[in-house]
């Protein structure tokens, strides 16, 4: 069988790692397509050394744009790709614009489709990625689901049993196979850190980094948390500029974005994570580490009713309250069922035998050419009326 793995952003190199890995190990052959979403050495290069990612097979070097830029240019580079490479199955993992524009062009074109990270809702339409998840999922085969609530979303838009599959979470599956290997990282000597005497934060959300009036009012809240802890906040390049017209509050060290390993380390040293990352809810779960989430809602809510993650909007007050509340009486960790290391696994078996008994044609049983009809699965979910 041959699979064409997509990646573009920081995010989904260490979802699509394992997925590869795991299809590798079974006999699968595996080409690695980056769109080039992300290209700065730090947002990109480090997480293919960090992880032992082989060099991408295709680069599509798409870059920044607007979102229409954006996804259309992947969507024009990709369409000619799938046709000369014709795989049996492509797939994309999250919901960055990347996943989206793949994901268009590989359900007109014929191959199946597999969506890593399947069924997250956060139900706010102003983020891009929510709209990405939804479409994503819409135009897939195999919908492949992290965790329980993500299941119960797919039930509820009416996707049918045999394309929803629970395989647990691919970033955890990374997290866990480098967690020994991050803790040799020497990145809190370098920053001068003790371990549990800081806060970590991210932020990268345009509702948070891109008006200046909501960055204005989370920088307080930094600003009166780090009184109590200071605060170490490696910049994402989205937040960069603004970042430093603004000011940061002593106390909060800015630092350049750091890499998958230093990154991890830092999370597990900290006494509490604030973030505005998806990525980061999980990881802080997994580790048992609190987090303090600056959004209204999350589309992993799993990491709050199982996890260490508390939703606190974008309140300054509010913020400064969680997290006081949160250092002086910690979440109790418990990490959700299924985010074992094992998640890749589950997804490699569901693609190599075409998942549950149903009566989906197995990908291996369709001919590879280039001028292929397009067999679908019956019934695909683009035949129902949409719920939403
Ligand atoms: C993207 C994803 C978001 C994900 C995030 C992870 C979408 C819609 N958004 O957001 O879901 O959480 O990645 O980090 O797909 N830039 C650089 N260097 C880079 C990349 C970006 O300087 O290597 C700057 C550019 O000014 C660019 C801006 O960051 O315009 C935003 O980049 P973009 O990929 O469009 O969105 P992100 O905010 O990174
Ligand atoms: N990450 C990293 N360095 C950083 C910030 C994040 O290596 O400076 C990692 C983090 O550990 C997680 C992933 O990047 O594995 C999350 O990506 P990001 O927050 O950019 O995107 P999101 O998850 O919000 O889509």
């Amino acid at each position: 069988m041959r699979v064409v793995c997509v990646a573009g952003a920081r995010p989904n190199y260490m979802k699509i790692k394992p997925v590869m890995d795991a299809l590798e190990a079974r006999g699968a052959e595996v080409l690695l397509v980056h769109t080039g979403q992300h290209y700065d050495p730090a947002m990109n290069d480090v997480f293919f050394a960090d992880l032992g990612i082989r060099p991408p097979d295709r680069f599509l070097g798409i870059g920044s744009g607007s979102h229409a830029e954006q996804t259309g240019r992947v969507m024009t580079a990709f369409e000619p790709l799938l046709a000369e490479v014709a795989p049996d199955v492509v797939v994309v993992v999250g919901d960055i614009n990347s996943t989206l524009a793949c994901a268009l062009v590989t359900a007109k074109a014929g191959p199946l489709l597999a969506h890593v990270e399947a069924g997250l809702r956060s139900r706010d339409w102003s983020m891009p990625e929510e709209v990405n998840r939804v479409a994503t999922d819409r135009v897939s085969d195999y919908l492949l689901a992290p965790s329980p609530d993500a299941v119960d979303n797919l039930r509820a838009e009416g996707y049918r049993e045999d394309q929803i599959h629970l395989v647990g979470n691919v970033m955890i599956d990374t997290l866990l196979a480098n967690l020994e290997r991050a803790r040799t990282s020497d990145v809190l000597d370098r920053f001068g850190l003790a371990e549990g005497a800081f806060g970590l934060v991210t932020l990268h959300r345009p509702a948070n980094v891109d008006d200046p009036e909501v960055l204005t009012g989370l920088l307080k809240a930094l600003g009166e948390i780090a009184g109590r802890l200071p605060l170490v906040l490696p910049v994402h390049p989205r937040a960069a500029g603004r970042l430093a017209e603004i000011g940061v509050p002593g106390g909060v060290r800015l630092v350049p974005p750091a890499g998958y390993l230093d990154f991890i380390a830092l999370q597990d040293a900290a006494r509490v994570v604030l973030t505005d990352s998806g990525g980061v809810q999980e990881e802080t779960t997994a580790l048992g580490v609190p987090c303090v989430t600056l959004r209204d809602n999350t589309e992993r809510p799993v990491t709050v009713e199982q996890g260490t993650n508390v939703l606190a909007g974008r309140d300054p007050a509010r913020i400064t309250a969680t997290v006081h509340a949160v250092l002086d009486a910690p979440p109790a960790p418990r990490r959700p069922d299924l985010w074992d290391g094992r998640a890749s696994d589950r997804i490699a078996e569901v693609l190599l035998t075409g998942g549950t008994a149903d009566s989906r044609p197995r990908p291996t049983d369709r001919p590879r050419t280039k001028a292929r009809p397009k067999a679908r699965p019956k019934a695909r979910p683009k035949d129902r009326t949409f719920p939403i």
